[in-house]
């Protein structure tokens, strides 16, 4: 296969664009035939080394991209070949197959091109975390953003829009801020001839914006924050100005006013619910039309290097894609919010193939089948009394069970074999249901049957009870669990457990 390739670090000139052996995917791997990859600012700071994360050389760049599932690896079971996603990776994504995690794909929702899946999930997904859930942007508030046409920038003005900001875009050219405005931004400032806060002054009645969003740092930073507004919140977004800016503390103190750091890679790992909802949120804001991510320039993956150097040479304006076939063919994946019921037609009495969220309520009273078999092995057992720190003997201490324990040896602690279910539930569900994420929601009831003796493997059977639809993209399913034992008649565990699919 082809794939831009960094040797040596350094400026896109660096780059070449080669042949390399087909990647195979790993345990928990997918290989995706790219179609479109994102261009990021970061992919300019990887290949210099300028970056929080350094590759070993050589690699491809490139972190995100949307594409078809080539191939699969052991343990695989929410993708399949063919399936249509997006997916994100710290490297790699300039190449024609890339290997994701399959916990890091996504499917690409009806009616998204491979191109605008591509390149929507960072720019959008920082935008979105910074103005809604960082500065709690409101309807009727002013935002004013800066290198308000660059990737970033451009979502903001989309966002702000969307959630009924008054949005100032402040861009070096006039070219860049016809793109703003075209994009919805109400006020334009160009930084480069105009004095940044005369213009705020003149643009606000003097009282300046309320939430200011800097993907930029640099010079403007200063005076952007001495005209902020009373109360306002300053966005720490990024230094592409290459400086980073520092602030005399009194200045927040003057204003009472807030500087609110933005990290999205960090949200995304540690607040992963939190980004399932905004992304819900983001895909529905794109279906009622408004989020239009702008695409504004293609490069084929042999001219990938040009893109990054357009990007550092402030070239470019919204998103760019570097291409490898058809990337603006659309995704058929059910995209949110999903269309209700009684748009999809009759349900047939034992559904095949994926589910789309919106079709869920057809599994309920069906059973969804059984799980592979887990081990309780006495490692796994010292593992769960170390992390709860119930140690009790007849769990841990072999030599003891043996002798005293009526079952000869020591047992899996009732509580390690129920949380075998979330994993073995969602193993069967995300399978086959369009879900990006499940997160655990609680038990309705629990009943230990019978002693899981140390050594032995257990799978889970799963009924839908029932599905209910929360909105937002968002449903709580209600399943039996039923954990078996292998060789004996007895379950394990019996547990009502409830989830949240997104
Ligand atoms: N905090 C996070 O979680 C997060 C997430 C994503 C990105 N970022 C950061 O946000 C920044 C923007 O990323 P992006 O992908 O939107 O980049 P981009 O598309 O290149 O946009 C950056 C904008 O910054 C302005 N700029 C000013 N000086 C520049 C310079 N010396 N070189 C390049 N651009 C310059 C440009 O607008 P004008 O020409 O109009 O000034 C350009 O449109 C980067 O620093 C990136 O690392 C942070």
């Amino acid at each position: 296969m082809k794939a831009l390739i960094c040797k040596s670090l350094g400026l896109p000139d660096t780059l070449s664009c080669e042949d390399v052996p087909d990647p195979v995917p790993g345990p928990g791997q997918v290989v995706v035939d790219m179609k479109a990859a994102g261009v990021n600012f970061p992919d300019a700071l990887v290949i210099q080394g300028k970056y929080q994360f350094k590759p070993p050389l050589p690699f491809a760049p490139g972190a995100e991209l949307a594409g078809v599932v080539s191939a699969v690896g052991e343990g695989v079971r929410n993708a399949k070949i063919g399936d249509r996603v997006i997916g994100s990776c710290q490297y790699g994504a300039f190449a024609e197959k890339v290997v994701v995690r399959a916990s890091h794909l996504i499917p690409l929702p009806k009616g998204i091109s491979f191109e605008v899946g591509a390149s929507f999930t960072l720019a959008y997904g920082t935008s979105y975390h910074a103005l809604k859930g960082r500065a709690g942007l409101k309807a009727g508030e002013t935002l004013l953003v800066l290198g308000a046409a660059g990737g970033v920038g451009l979502a903001a003005v989309q966002i702000g829009k969307a959630l009924g900001a008054r949005v100032i875009a402040a861009a070096s050219t006039p070219g860049k801020l016809a793109v703003c405005r075209e994009n919805g931004a109400d006020e334009l400032i160009d930084y480069s001839t105009e004095d940044l806060r005369e213009r705020l002054k003149a643009l606000t009645g003097g009282k300046g914006p309320d939430v200011i969003y800097d993907p930029v740092g640099g010079r403007y930073a200063e005076p952007a924050f001495r005209s902020i507004a009373w109360g306002g919140r300053y966005l720490v977004v990024g230094f592409a100005d290459g400086q980073i800016p520092s602030l005399p503390l009194n200045l927040p103190l003057l204003k009472g006013a807030s500087v609110v750091g933005v990290f999205w890679g960090e949200f995304v790992s540690r607040q992963l619910p939190d980004f399932v909802r905004d992304l819900t949120e983001m895909f529905a804001l794109i279906a009622q039309g408004k989020l239009r991510p702008y695409i504004s320039a293609r490069y084929p993956l042999a001219q990938g290097a040009q893109a990054i150097a357009d990007l550092l040479a402030r070239k470019v304006t919204g998103k760019v894609v570097i291409t490898n076939g058809d990337a603006a063919e659309v995704g058929q994946a059910a995209a949110a919010p999903p269309p209700p019921p009684a748009a999809t037609g009759a349900a047939p009495a034992t559904p095949d193939g994926p589910i789309a969220l919106a079709d869920l309520h057809r599994l309920a009273g069906q059973s969804i089948g059984v799980s592979g078999w887990f081990t309780l092995d006495q490692a796994r057992i010292d593992a769960f009394a170390d992390c709860t720190q119930d140690r009790q003997w007849i769990h841990v201490d072999a030599e003891r069970a043996a002798r005293e324990s009526p079952f000869g040896g020591t047992v899996a602690h009732g509580f390690l074999t129920l949380s075998m279910i979330p994993a073995t539930c969602y193993e069967l569900l995300l399978g086959r249901v369009q879900a990006a994420q499940a997160v655990n929601y609680g038990l309705d009831r629990v009943r230990f049957v019978a002693p899981v003796l140390a050594g032995k493997r257990v799978r889970n059977r799963v009924k839908v009870l029932s599905v209910e639809d929360r909105g937002m993209g968002r449903y709580l399913l209600t399943t039996e669990n039923t954990v078996e034992i292998e060789g004996e008649e007895k379950p394990a565990v019996v547990a009502v457990a409830l989830a949240m699919l997104m």
